[in-house]
């Protein structure tokens, strides 16, 4: 049961109004205040028309409906919260905003009531340094939309008061919510840690790599992500996913890992800003993407036989069906034959690079994607020698069985080993720092970003020699300490350990 009695909201806006409905949902009485009294009024009604639709569902009851639209009332003076033991604070993203209105509330409530900020991007000890007991102060960053993102970050100021944190995440377990305890970090836990993602799909769009759809549908198809970097970035607003890469950069201190793309300054600037500009990365008629109309292949004849450097027997298997079932050889010599188109399954190395230590005949020669999916789309990597019937032959052949091949430009990691190993880097850097232990840090990430494993969970599902692997040879490549490994990573490799495995903290 909840140490809290009597919770009091502020601000009622998408944010304000999901925490409400949470905790009136868990049995807590929650009064609503926002600086709009219609905001309030527009919170309550949206949220009983949500809990009117769940009772129409089925999903909800109508008594539970009646007790937790009795349990969530508007407050329409901030005066009315005096009563509360918790203060969840929800208002507009400003520093002196939220440090006005926090110590506003400490002249109202009790000294023992706990006052709490959603803030997805502030410090927590900077408002708690507004308060006359920062003890009492931390953070409490949901996501939206609250009742169904089942997670929050509890997050721990530089004074925080143990038995608050442990209060809210205990609140937080009750109202059926993982609490994931962070300290007051840059991006806390979730954003820090999604940080991997879009950055490194930006960057491979400004290399020339692939287009922003292929991106998406490879990441998609081949790692299993619920949205593309690109999708994501139109859905949140690049605007917004900007400021947050800004910000985070520039609170590591310029740190190479999260530095924003050159390429959105202009877009912005543009207004390419996604779904609520009409354009982002996609056009959007009516809410809905315009699909990009594909490329008609024209069929080719297939004459020529396949080589594979691949030792790899269930690679060769499956390679090997594929081109049977469109009628073409694999040779099974050392060396490929003169005729041979050749393909190289590169571990983090581009295409040139593997072509120039094998000495294999580049007009011939090109890359495929082994590491991440072959059952769903098929990733074929080109490069600036690579003679162009060739590549139509590879992709006819490859694609024989109906699974859609995707052609790339030549990349250190083609698109999924490259961003795969990115965010288990990572993690692994969070992991170091304390940031959160493995177990809690997976699990947040899959909740809260819908990654269908954990920062340090892919790193094992993959292989974590192979990441290091990709890792070196993308530091090799760039020359560039964005690419550079985390000493987690390193030592559990070295340690034949899992990832996941914990350590003690200082
Ligand atoms: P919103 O713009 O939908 O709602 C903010 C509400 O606060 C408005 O109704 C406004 O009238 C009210 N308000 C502003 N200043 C006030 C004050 N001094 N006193 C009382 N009410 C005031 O904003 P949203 O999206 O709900 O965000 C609220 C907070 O939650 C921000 O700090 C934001 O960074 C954070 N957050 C937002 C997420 C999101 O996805 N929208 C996710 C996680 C955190």
């Amino acid at each position: 049961m909840s140490t809290f009695k009597r919770i009091g909201v502020i601000g009622s806006g998408a944010m304000g109004r999901g925490i409400a409905q949470l905790f009136a949902g868990a049995g807590v009485e929650v009064l609503l205040h926002d600086s709009r009294g219609e905001a309030i009024e527009q919170a309550l009604a949206f949220n009983r028309d949500l809990l009117q639709r769940a009772v129409a569902k089925g999903k909800l009851s109508a008594e539970a409906l009646a007790a937790t639209l009795a349990r969530m009332r508007p407050a329409y003076a901030l005066e009315e919260l005096a009563g509360c033991d918790l203060l969840i604070e929800a208002i507009v993203e400003n520093l002196e905003a939220k440090q006005a209105l926090f110590r506003e509330l400490e002249q109202l409530v009790a000294e023992d009531a706990v006052l709490a900020s959603n803030t997805s991007s502030l410090s927590i000890s900077r408002i708690a340094s507004a308060c006359e007991h920062p003890r009492r102060v931390a953070g409490f960053h949901f996501f939206n939309p609250v009742p169904l993102m089942k997670v929050v970050e509890v997050v721990r100021g530089e004074l925080t008061d143990p038995q608050v944190v442990e209060r809210l995440a205990a609140l937080a377990e009750a109202a059926g919510h993982f609490a994931a305890v962070t300290p007051d970090s840059p991006g806390f836990l979730v954003n820090h840690a999604g940080r991997a993602y879009g950055p490194e799909a930006l960057r491979i769009l400004a290399e020339g790599i692939a287009s922003p759809a292929q991106i998406d549908r490879i990441l998609k198809d081949c790692l299993g992500f619920p949205m593309g970097p690109f999708e994501l970035f139109d859905l949140t607003g690049l605007d917004v996913s900007h400021a947050v890469m800004e910000s985070i950069h520039g609170q590591f201190y310029q740190e190479p890992r999260y530095t924003p793309s050159a390429l959105v300054p202009a877009r912005l600037a543009a207004g390419l800003l996604g779904r609520k500009s009409g354009r982002g990365f996609y056009r959007y008629v009516d809410g809905k993407a315009v699909p990009e109309a594909p490329a008609a292949q024209a069929a080719v004849t297939l004459d020529r036989p396949f080589w594979l450097d691949a030792r790899d027997a269930a690679v060769r298997d499956r390679v090997a069906a594929v081109l049977a079932s469109a009628g073409v050889e694999l040779e099974q010599g050392e060396r490929p034959s003169a005729q041979a188109i050749c393909l190289v399954t590169p571990l983090g190395e581009d295409a040139s690079s593997v072509i120039a230590r094998e000495q294999l005949p580049p007009a011939r020669t090109l890359a495929l994607e082994t590491l991440a999916g072959f059952d769903r789309r098929r990733v074929l990597m080109r490069q600036p020698a690579l003679d162009a019937q060739v590549l139509a032959q590879a992709r006819q052949a490859l694609g024989a069985d109906g699974v859609p091949v995707e052609v790339i430009n030549d990349s250190p990691g083609f698109i999924a080993q490259r961003v795969v190993a990115g965010i288990v880097n990572l993690g692994c850097e969070i992991a170091q720092r304390r940031i959160a232990a493995p177990a809690v840090l997976d699990r947040a990430v899959q909740l809260a970003l819908g990654y269908p494993h954990g920062p340090l969970g892919f790193g094992d599902h993959y292989g974590a020699r192979k990441i290091v692997q990709i890792l070196h040879a993308l530091h090799d490549l760039y020359q560039e300490p964005r690419y550079r490994l985390s000493p987690w990573l390193r030592r559990r490799v070295q340690l034949g350990l899992p990832l996941t495995a914990a350590e003690e903290g200082v």
